[in-house]
């Protein structure tokens, strides 16, 4: 019985670990039993892009039940995480072009070089309050309200006040409902649905946490609606108007949709962000050489005292891979899911259609063949010039997904966090009190398992 508590913990707080064993003794293709589904997990390039290449217009994404249970049992729409087929088109269509042109978000510059000064100068306000110089405890939660708020400011023209003394309730709130959320999600879906039946505490304090997030998502999204009706906007350009008054102005899509895919974006933004670039200044402090050479970089390109921008952090192909090293060997959503569309042979084994078919992140981008010496921070094997093998092609580098399906935000998040690294390495050398003992842990993506201890120590 311990032994199996023991497990279900592990299988739970560090799956990518029991995966990783599972991997090592069954080899590249296996089943495995899970919530009364029998998946196929995957991790070689060759065998992913057969699975992909079967996936046709509208990939499904295996069903979250917990969730979509929830949203069902609220009566709210499934929103574009979670729906599949013509209803999840529908909603990515009307988003699409707003966050994945690349003119329109590098009109976003500004707005995020604005949360990120107010980021950095609050991070100056609680540097060293816990006694230890220049230190900033629990830089994972710090880097939450710089995404937050940054997501909001591009939705919604909206600052929250995450960055504030003291925080946004509302901030914090939403942070605090989301770890939690995703932390029993952990643990419910490795069950059969038990909740549709029986509403036991856990399931109630799960959905509290969703209604907390849906109501803080939901007065942010009401106010500005209310703002919107006040002021005439019919033919503004669409670069000229901000992210919810472009989609209410050029969509189909209903107030109930377009309300609760709102929020899938903050929940998609937020923590995805944050640890992305927590575990990029984890590693740029345990390898003080690839951080000077970030800076020198940095410093080269920077017109003297201004703000990196769009154009700048475009010019810096070491900053960019500093952050692509670190997605491989930290990648916050380390599985892809899918539904096989039609039967499809795998390795010789028939996989059927309908089957939940795990594409592991984790497995592929720590694997020597195609990434020789995985578990070294190593940035120049992104650079033409110093790696002519990039293995940046083909299946092998996915850390936002892959086809329609693919991440949606991939141009904001790169560009918030070249401007927020390249800010930080030309103001700061940034170091780590607590390098040796911090692992990775599932929350709602892959984070440090503790408090991290970051130090940012300003260069003369
Ligand atoms: C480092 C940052 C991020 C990483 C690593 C990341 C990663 C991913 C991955 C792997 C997927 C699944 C793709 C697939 O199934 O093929 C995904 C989906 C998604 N992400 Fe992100 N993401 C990040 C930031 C963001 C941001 C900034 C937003 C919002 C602006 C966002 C919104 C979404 C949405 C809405 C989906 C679902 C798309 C769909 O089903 O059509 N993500 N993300």
């Amino acid at each position: 019985m311990i032994n199996l508590v023991l497990n279900f913990k592990y299988e739970t707080r560090k799956p990518h670990q029991a995966l990783h064993h599972l991997f090592q003794s069954q080899g590249p293709i296996f089943k495995k039993k899970f919530a009364g589904f029998e998946l196929v997990m995957l991790s070689d390039p060759k065998d992913i892009e057969c699975a992909f290449r079967t996936e046709g217009k509208y990939p499904r994404r295996f069903d979250m039940v917990p969730w979509s249970y929830y949203r069902e049992e609220r009566k709210l729409p499934l929103g574009i995480l979670l729906s599949n087929d013509e209803q999840w088109k529908e909603t990515r269509s009307a988003i699409d072009k707003r966050l994945l042109k690349l003119n329109a978000v590098q009109g976003y510059s500004k707005i995020m070089n604005k949360v990120i000064d107010d980021f950095i100068a609050y991070l100056l306000r609680i540097r060293g309050k816990h006694g230890v110089k220049n230190e900033i405890l629990g830089f994972e939660s710090q880097t939450f309200r710089w995404s937050l708020e940054t997501i909001l400011s591009i939705l919604f023209d909206k600052r929250i006040g995450c960055l504030q003394e003291p925080p946004s309730h509302d901030g914090e709130l939403f942070h605090k409902a989301l770890i939690d959320m995703t932390y029993k999600t952990s643990s419910l879906i490795v069950f059969p649905p038990y909740y549709k039946y029986i509403k036991t505490r856990y399931w109630n304090e799960f959905c509290s946490h969703w209604d907390t997030m849906y109501d803080i998502g939901l007065k942010i999204i009401q106010e500005r609606r209310n703002k919107l009706a006040s002021m005439k906007i019919e033919n503004s350009k669409e670069d000229e108007v901000d992210f919810l008054t472009d989609v209410m102005l050029r969509s189909n899509l209903s107030e109930a949709q377009l309300n609760i895919t709102l929020l899938d974006l903050m929940i998609g933004a937020t923590d995805t962000t944050a640890n992305t670039i927590t575990w990029t200044l984890i590693l740029l402090s345990k390898y003080p050489g690839k951080q000077e050479k970030l800076h020198k970089e940095i410093k080269s390109i920077s017109k003297d005292g201004e703000d990196p921008d769009s154009e700048t952090v475009h010019n810096a192909p070491y900053l960019s891979a500093c952050i692509k090293e670190a997605m491989r060997l930290y990648p916050v959503i380390f599985n892809l899911i899918r539904q096989a569309k039609e039967d499809v042979v795998i390795l010789g084994y028939q996989v059927p259609a309908n089957t939940p078919i795990i594409l592991n992140l984790y497995e592929l981008f720590r694997n020597e063949e195609y990434f020789p010496e995985p578990e070294e921070f190593k940035p120049e094997r992104w650079l033409k010039d110093e790696d002519d093998n990039i293995p940046r092609a083909g299946f092998k580098f996915l850390p936002f997904g892959f086809g329609p399906r693919m991440r949606i935000g991939r141009r904001i998040a790169e560009l918030e966090m070249h401007l927020l690294l390249a800010k930080l390495s030309q103001k700061f050398v940034i170091g780590c009190n607590n390098l040796d003992d911090t692992g990775m842990i599932k929350r709602a993506t892959l984070t440090p398992d503790k408090a991290v201890k970051i130090t940012l120590t300003e260069r003369p």
